[in-house]
């Protein structure tokens, strides 16, 4: 195994709506999750996360997992609905205490918390005034920041503002595949739009409050065009522009990249005056969630979208499906570092990890080797990056706990450590071994 440079980061990461449980306790709002969970037919087999990973009454047990795995640094998010249970005006006191609470275990582990603020569990309330669709959400949210930041910024250094805000807009918004459910295609664009100005309010919030280490977490993914065709080619940069462009130029470079594409050339009708200066605040890092790549070819004309996906036919895949394919992270790290250049912020690999179901076999123990061999195939694939010139700071495997996996509910497991949901024993995995030992191979 290759060797990462002095001081890099190792963690795992998890989302509070997918571990933590306890809903409706210390006075926790709806999220939109809730409300999505509690609709027939929005979540394979009705799976709800009412109990989850009872992460909340359990996090003492969850920290000291983390402590025995040897990670510097835990990626956690904060429900907005514990803070804010109807997304506006004061702390619920009871609510933020929780995480008061685990940033302390955290930091007597030696474990650095990295919590990020917004991971799709949007208070219900702001929902029914629009959610990411309404301007004002923006707002609320950098209160919610602010808010966060008073009471746990003394000891929390990394913060991460938004999770994956390409996933919420399209699964969420235009497909209608995730919370709130709607199905609006392109006319799901302004909540990219106000969730970067979110992003970028937040950010000036966490600075008056004096974070030194600011992130946004977007997801990534290599295009490639499924044929040789001119067509195929331009399909495949349309989707990069969607998918890739739409969330960094405008965060890196203060300006939106060109939707001509997308039938929306000239000036967006949902982007104001200063906007943009708000959004292009700078960040001291950039999270890249990786999971795989993605295949395109050209519109088949169902859609008003100008490309279609397309299977990838000859790689491995995980049980969810997706192609194993850890050279598409160094791609990834490398095309970022290009195609950005002086304008990049160090990066930060914020997820990556793989689906594999293997639970404990007749002597309890949990051998998933396809999750050993995805996990070191794809930390050499951030060491290659690295040997050819990105700079690259930390790794987080998603996930620390097999959780609710949004629409999949319990039946996709991401975790280290095997849970079993009618009793909540947790079991680490054979790769939970494995990355503590690379871990420790990696100290100076
Ligand atoms: C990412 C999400 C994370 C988890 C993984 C598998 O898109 O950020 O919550 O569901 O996928």
């Amino acid at each position: 195994m290759p060797r990462l440079p002095a001081g890099f980061t190792w963690g795992a990461a998890t989302s509070a709506f997918q571990i933590e449980g306890a809903l409706t306790e210390d006075g926790r709002g709806a999220s939109v999750w809730d409300t999505f969970t509690a609709t027939p037919g929005k979540v394979r087999d009705g799976h709800t996360a009412a109990t989850a990973c009872d992460h909340y009454h359990r996090y003492e047990d969850d920290v000291a997992l983390l402590r025995r795995l040897g990670v510097d640094a835990y990626r956690f998010s904060i429900a907005w609905p514990r803070v804010q249970p109807a997304g506006a005006g004061p702390a619920n006191g009871p609510g933020l205490d929780f995480y008061d609470r685990l940033v302390d275990a955290l930091l007597d582990a030696g474990v650095a918390p990295m919590p990020t603020l917004y991971h799709w569990d949007l208070p219900q309330a702001l929902e029914d005034r629009g959610g990411w669709l309404d301007r004002d959400t923006a707002h609320r949210f950098a209160e919610y920041a602010a808010l966060a930041a008073a009471r746990l910024g003394d000891r929390v250094r990394h913060w991460i503002t938004l999770n994956e805000p390409f996933e919420h807009m399209a699964l969420g918004y235009a497909l209608g595949q995730h919370a709130p459910g709607h199905a609006y295609l392109l006319d799901a664009l302004p909540a990219a739009h106000h969730q970067l100005l979110g992003h970028g309010l937040a950010t000036a919030a966490l600075r008056a409050a004096g974070a030194p280490h600011v992130m946004l977490t977007n997801s990534y993914t290599p295009v490639v065009p499924a044929g040789e065709s001119e067509e195929d080619a331009e399909a495949a940069l349309a989707y990069d522009t969607l998918h890739r462009r739409l969330f960094t130029d405008p965060v890196l470079l203060g300006a939106y990249p060109d939707l001509g594409g997308f039938g929306l050339g000239g000036d967006l009708p949902f982007v104001a005056d200063g906007d943009l200066d708000r959004i292009a605040a700078p960040l001291d890092g950039l999270g890249v969630n990786y999971y795989n790549p993605t295949r395109v070819t050209a519109p088949d004309g169902t859609t008003p979208l100008p490309f279609a996906i397309a299977e990838f036919e000859d790689a491995d895949t995980t049980d969810f499906g997706w192609p194993v394919v850890p050279a598409g992270l160094t791609r990834t790290l490398l095309d970022l570092t290009a195609d950005y250049g002086d304008a990049l912020p160090p990066l930060w690999v914020t997820e990556n990890g793989c689906s594999y179901g293997t639970g404990p076999g007749p002597d309890g123990r949990v051998r998933d080797q396809a999750r050993v061999d995805y996990l070191e195939a794809h930390v050499e694939a951030v060491a290659a990056a690295v040997d050819q010139g990105a700079d690259v700071r930390g790794y987080l495997v998603w996930s620390l706990l097999d959780n609710f996996e949004w629409a999949e509910g319990y039946h996709q497991r991401f975790g280290l450590v095997h849970v079993d949901f009618d009793t909540q024993v947790r079991t680490p995995k054979d790769s939970f071994d494995r990355y503590a030992a690379l871990i420790r191979d990696q100290r100076p």
